[in-house]
């Protein structure tokens, strides 16, 4: 009913206006004078985390796409060696697991059957298992040693939202508390949690930019094809934007990191295929303008939303849609906002069922 979608036309635009409360909710009493405490993962954390060497994250679809943003985090802050796999590809091969692996699965429902077989398959050659979850005494719950809820509340559109932005909460935790046992210093974690108070506010004011958003959303309506591009932890950001666009407008949509442009996807590139830069002001920026330029003197139109917009200049068929500037370790979390936005404009103007998107399910708990 209407009720309960608090006003709103669809779930999934209340979930996506739900995330400054329930981002806020995934970190709030979890923090002890400007430190993780750890004891929220359970009451064996302690003891497991000492133990740990390395990790072996494996999800699912939109959860997936968290666990490669883990990834980047894992390895550049904490030092702890990490790898990432998709559920289905994970439990079917032969896995060679190092000692001392903590194996974390990502999951909004807790009942995927693919990530669930996985922890089941390998249950006795781990060191232990953590579960990233929404859903308090689901399957993964239960039978993981550890658990961290994201606490993003129900989630009713099949395409994920505020469940993605909470796990990345939930991940950057994780990060801490194992990273302590490696190279992230104590500054480093006050920074982290001082970085994360200002989220909240800032994925605020991503949806301030939902108008501006909903009117580039009609570039999009008649296209067929789309690009997502990113650098770094953008490039899952680019991945799950890419994902949202296909699940509910049914417009082709690739990622690709923009690296990788010009082998291949390059080819493909003309004034019918719009390309989406995630384009935060980092390192990684100058790399990032010069791909883009190659999109452009192709005749393609590019839609960027940049950290910088004096460093990313609009022009003709450039569109620059600026973002706040905000602490580095944030960008992925805020830059999925205005994507979700996107795909959400574009599946409007195209008339689709927007929560429930066909041919896909909420939870997959079959094989
Ligand atoms: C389905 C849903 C996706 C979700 C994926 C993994 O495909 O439509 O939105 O990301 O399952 O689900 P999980 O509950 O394990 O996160």
């Amino acid at each position: 009913t209407a009720a309960d979608k608090g006003g709103f036309k669809h779930y999934m635009l209340k979930e996506i206006y739900e995330q400054p409360a329930v981002t806020l909710a995934a970190f709030e009493g979890r923090i002890n004078d400007g430190l993780v405490d750890e004891s929220v993962f359970g009451e064996q954390a302690t003891a497991i985390f000492d133990q740990v060497k390395q990790i072996q994250i494996i999800a699912c679809g939109t959860s997936y796409h968290a666990g490669m943003i883990a990834k980047y985090w894992m390895e550049s802050l904490a030092g702890i060696p990490c790898h990432v796999e998709v559920a289905s590809e994970y439990r079917y091969r032969s896995v060679v697991i190092q000692e001392g692996t903590l194996f974390v699965s990502i999951s909004q429902s807790g009942e995927t059957a693919d990530t669930l077989a996985a922890l089941r398959d390998v249950q006795d050659q781990i060191l232990a298992s953590l579960t990233i979850c929404n859903v308090p005494g689901s399957s993964l719950v239960r039978e993981s040693d550890l658990n961290l809820m994201t606490k993003a509340g129900p989630e009713i559109g099949v395409a994920s939202t505020k469940a993605f932005t909470t796990q990345l909460v939930a991940l950057l935790l994780t990060t801490i508390v194992l990273g302590r046992r490696f190279k992230l210093t104590e500054d480093k974690e006050r920074e982290i949690v001082l970085a994360l108070a200002e989220l909240p506010s800032l994925i605020e004011r991503s949806i301030a930019m939902d108008g501006a958003i909903e009117s580039m959303s009609q570039s999009f309506a008649e296209k067929h094809h789309s690009l997502f591009l990113g650098r770094g932890t953008l490039y899952p950001v680019a991945m799950e934007g890419a994902l949202k666009l296909k699940e509910i407008s049914y417009i082709h949509a690739e990622a690709y990191p923009a690296g990788e442009l010009k082998h291949g996807p390059l080819a493909l590139v003309d004034k019918d295929m719009p390309v989406v830069a995630v384009a935060p002001q980092n390192d990684m920026l100058d790399k990032l303008k010069a791909n883009l330029q190659e999109v452009s003197a192709r005749g393609g139109e590019l839609f960027i939303f940049a950290g910088s917009t004096q460093d990313v200049q609009p022009g003709e068929g450039i569109h620059v849609l600026g973002m706040p500037s905000m602490p580095q370790i944030l960008e992925p979390i805020v830059y999925t906002i205005p994507l979700q936005l996107l795909s959400y404009h574009v599946a409007v103007l195209k008339g689709t069922d927007v929560d429930q998107p066909r041919n896909l399910a909420k939870s997959v708990t079959v094989e």
